[in-house]
């Protein structure tokens, strides 16, 4: 089979006009918007043309499907609420055009697939999780974004696209291309990454409730700030978790919602998302221990009324031997000496699948390491020389 690096850079750059914004290659396009439905409409014509047959799921997963047992190659084409234009994107263009050669070559059967809201909206990694049976339904439908909006309600605008769930015995194994998003490839200025494993991911809300009051009148002994309960949290765990994590381990607090969230009131509520990842289960566990116990302190020393959201996460996950294999005989093929074998500190919809069937992925460079950002490019080359090493591969494999 013989891949088209022009008409696979066409579809990659047509998807970025769907949610373009920002600065440079920027996309807008969260899971279930506007711009994120017309894509997937777009994606489901470019697989019918490719002679696959387009099947949407209860989730809003699209398939496009050849006939018979095949291979599935694909990614996610939701994005972050600021997002670049390769994330996800490039893994479902880059298994597009595979299965549309393969097509045109009369084999090996390829199979596509666009997750839904792998940026996690309404949870971590939605419609893949959904599909595995990491996350049942009924669960995820009692999920909420951060703005209230249920996935049930979200998932009901695409109810009439919607066919069932896709049979996963229908597919050998799963192989996604994806960037790196960090700065290991850019850095050594190596050509491809071939994925060993993916990390594991906690991620939950906490919520401080004190006492609304006014910011003039209210002496500062007699304040329950909310906010400042989150401050000294952050603090806190900054420093008790230096006992328990390596260089590799990473947290965050990225979203942060102060009620009234006015410069004249004492805040009398903070909402904030706390996510951290690691290789390591056990490790994971002894920092949602120090989480909740330092949350719980913090609640007690500053009159605080405390609250947790549902805990969402997934363990770390190992590649397939064989599909790895095939991955790093394509590098070898296509950047022969200029490719590594390396981990995914990003958390993918491969961590998922890998519960039905054998996973692998594949890395292409991230200039500057920079991604869940507008400003998040990869050089074209690589883009290509990516897409074919996943047509090598998938060669082999077929
Ligand atoms: C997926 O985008 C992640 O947060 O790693
Ligand atoms: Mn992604
Ligand atoms: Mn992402």
């Amino acid at each position: 089979m013989k891949v088209d690096a022009e008409r696979f850079l066409a579809d990659l750059h047509k998807l970025r006009g769907f949610g373009a914004a920002g600065v440079g290659k920027g996309v807008v396009r969260p899971a279930y918007s506007k711009a994120d439905i017309a894509a997937r409409d777009w994606l489901a014509e470019r697989m019918q043309q490719a002679g696959l047959t387009p099947h949407f799921d209860p989730v809003g997963n699209l398939f496009g499907l050849t006939e018979g047992r095949s291979l599935l190659l694909g990614s996610h084409s939701d994005s972050q609420p600021e997002g670049g234009w390769l994330d996800g994107a490039l893994g479902v263009i880059a298994a597009l055009e595979v299965a549309r050669a393969a097509q045109e070559a009369g084999g090996p059967p390829i199979s596509v697939v666009s997750f839904e809201d792998e940026e996690g909206r309404f949870g971590v990694t939605t419609g893949s999780a959904v599909w595995a049976g990491s996350t049942p339904l009924e669960v995820a439908d009692g999920l909420t974004d951060r703005d209230g909006t249920g996935f049930a309600e979200a998932r009901a605008v695409m109810a009439d696209r919607a066919g069932d769930f896709i049979d996963p015995a229908r597919f050998t194994g799963y192989v996604e291309m994806h960037i790196e998003q960090g700065p290991v490839l850019d850095g050594s200025g190596e050509k491809v990454g071939v994925v060993t494993d993916i990390v594991g991911i906690r991620d939950m809300r906490i919520t401080f409730t004190g006492q609304q009051n006014h910011a003039g009148t209210t002496p500062m002994h007699l304040r329950r700030d909310a906010f400042q309960a989150v401050a000294a949290f952050n603090a806190a765990i900054n420093a008790r978790f230096c006992n328990v994590v390596t260089p590799a381990t990473v947290w965050t607090i990225g979203h942060v919602s102060l009620h009234p969230n006015a410069s004249s009131i004492v805040p009398g509520r903070a909402t904030f998302s706390m996510q951290w990842r690691d290789g390591d289960s056990d490790r994971l566990a002894r920092m949602e221990r120090i989480i909740r116990d330092t949350a719980e302190e913090i609640a007690q020393a500053q009159g605080m009324d405390l609250s947790y959201g549902p805990m969402l996460g997934l363990e770390p996950v190992a590649m397939d031997a064989t599909l790895r294999a095939a991955l790093e005989a394509g590098a070898e093929a296509v950047a022969p000496g200029n490719w590594r074998k390396m981990p995914s500190g990003a958390l993918h919809d491969a961590t998922n699948v890998a519960r039905l069937m054998p996973v692998a992925m594949l890395f292409t460079p991230s200039i500057g390491g920079i991604s869940h950002a507008f400003e998040e490019d990869t050089d074209e080359a690589d883009l290509v020389a990516g897409l074919e090493v996943l047509a090598e591969a998938a060669a082999r494999l077929g």
